[in-house]
């Protein structure tokens, strides 16, 4: 081998050193930026060395370059602007759409060897039908799943008469299309045949999933865009292909299993669809529920000023209202009097992984202040204040009964508190779509509006009450 080769080798070997590294620096917020960064630095590197090796094969014509360069350019320019501009709340559609650019080029890749060589050895042709499948599957269902998260098609499911025995004969057909490229047969057509294939059962596979479970399902993307990406990277016998789309498929596939546990729902049951659709709930006017009672600015001010232990457990609400900054406000405040503040965050509070962590720590909250589930739930018996700030599913006594939507999904038990304050704007349910029993409890005071107005009163009311 010469020196040049081996010199790759050993940069792909440090690419993937720093992918794995990166991944596990992942696991904790306070080392977050420090792991994409050096996965960033990982995928630098490996781009460098494949770009050595086409260089020295000199075999790639000027139009080629001119391709490569003008694709890699408009590609990374779109990523940054994305990446840049992107709202927190916009995250999960941005993931989705990476993962359908991820998927597709994964398949392209396969194609393109396939088309280049005419036909390949059974050992290259088994991962080139895996790659073309879930490619192309994940393409096109991705670009589905964003669709819905951003409104450019509707959130609830969507089915139509037959439609389910339609995407069973389609799953069928491309499976056995898979198997016929996997075994060398059929040719140009079967590839062509499992390549459209692939991307009709994407369509059919994501369309009748509800909005609410849309999260879930671009985890499972994201698992499948990672071994596309693998099997292209044993297709063209590249390496750091290979190693980081495993990586990214495990890490996927485990984050998928944990989302999909901390909702109480299988995995099966999300992609045969059919729960919740989004925000649509119809609100109920402020107060109008029997049993609810309202609470002022001044009311809330009196319990949190007084109290020896808060406990703050923000929600989606708090990420669309972006009233992270106001939070931490009131939160020093009250932390300033001598209140022990601490924040409460559910496995699946928001609409993505890590959601409350990413918006509290873009407030400056510190990171020891936050708390797990199994960390916080044994506390709530001690807490003065539970201050619920846009969360709803994840307080929801009912997960504690069977026979509803959310029955068995683990809560936070904000209920155990001595007094709790919810800010929402309304009586409007959360994603699932239920009433919270939480508010109905006597102990609870419901402050209604906006969260980033609500927690502006309070902070004032709070100041005046002190002086
Ligand atoms: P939700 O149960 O969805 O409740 C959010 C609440 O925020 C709503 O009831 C809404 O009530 C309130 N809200 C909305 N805008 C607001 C604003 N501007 N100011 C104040 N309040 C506002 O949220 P959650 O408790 O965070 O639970 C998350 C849900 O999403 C769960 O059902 C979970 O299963 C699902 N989910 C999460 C994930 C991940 S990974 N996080 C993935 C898939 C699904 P009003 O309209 O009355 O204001």
């Amino acid at each position: 081998m010469s020196a040049f080769d081996t010199t790759i080798r050993l940069v792909y070997l440090a690419a993937a050193t720093c992918f794995v590294l990166g991944l596990h620096l992942m696991n904790k917020p306070v080392t977050a930026r420090r792991g994409n960064l050096l996965s960033a630095v990982g995928m630098a590197a490996g781009i460098s060395a494949a770009l050595a090796v086409l260089i020295r094969a000199q075999t790639v014509s000027v139009t080629a370059w001119i391709v490569l360069v003008s694709g890699a350019a408009s590609g990374a320019g779109f990523g940054l602007l994305a990446a840049r501009r992107v709202r927190m709340t916009a995250m999960p559609q941005l993931v989705s759409l990476f993962n359908a650019v991820g998927g597709g080029a994964a398949a392209l890749v396969g194609v393109h060897d396939f088309l280049r060589s005419g036909s390949l050895a059974a050992r290259e042709s088994i991962p080139l039908a895996v790659d073309v499948l879930i490619g192309g599957i994940t393409f096109t269902g991705s670009l589905i799943a964003s669709g819905k998260l951003q409104g450019w098609i509707p959130g609830r499911p969507i089915l139509v008469r037959g439609g389910r025995v339609v995407s069973l004969i389609l799953g069928v057909a491309v499976i056995v299309t898979a198997v016929l490229v996997g075994g060398g047969l059929g040719g140009d057509g079967a590839l062509a045949a499992l390549g459209f294939g692939a991307l009709a059962f994407g369509v059919v596979m994501v369309l009748p999933i509800g909005g609410a479970d849309m999260p879930v399902v671009i985890s499972l993307l994201n698992a499948f865009t990672g071994t596309a990406v693998a099997m292209a990277g044993f297709v063209i016998g590249n390496t750091v292909l290979i190693t980081a789309g495993a990586l990214v498929g495990a890490s996927g596939a485990i984050l998928t299993k944990l989302m999909a546990d901390a909702m109480n729902r299988s995995i099966g049951a999300i992609i045969l669809g059919g729960f919740g659709t989004g925000d649509t709930a119809t609100p109920v006017v402020p107060g109008s529920a029997a049993g609810v009672r309202p609470l002022s600015a001044d009311d809330a001010a009196i319990q949190l000023a007084y109290a020896a232990k808060v406990v703050v457990v923000p929600g989606y609400g708090l990420a669309a209202a972006q009233a992270q900054h106001e939070l931490a406000e009131l939160a020093e405040l009250l932390e300033s009097r001598g209140v022990e503040v601490s924040y409460a965050i559910h496995p699946v509070a928001g609409r993505m992984p890590g959601h409350m962590n990413v918006l509290l720590a873009e407030a400056g909250v510190p990171y020891g202040q936050l708390k797990e589930m199994d960390e916080i739930n044994p506390e709530f018996g001690q807490v003065d204040v539970a201050l619920v700030v846009g969360a709803n599913d994840v307080t929801n006594p009912a997960a504690r009964r069977p026979g509803t939507a959310i029955s068995g999904m683990p809560i936070l038990d904000v209920d155990k508190a001595k007094i709790v304050i919810v800010v929402k704007r309304s009586m409007g349910h959360g994603y699932a779509g239920i009433d919270n029993e939480l508010y109905t409890n006597p102990k609870t005071g419901m402050y209604f509006a906006d969260a980033k107005k609500a927690l502006a009163d309070m902070t004032a009311a709070v100041k005046v009450l002190v002086g």
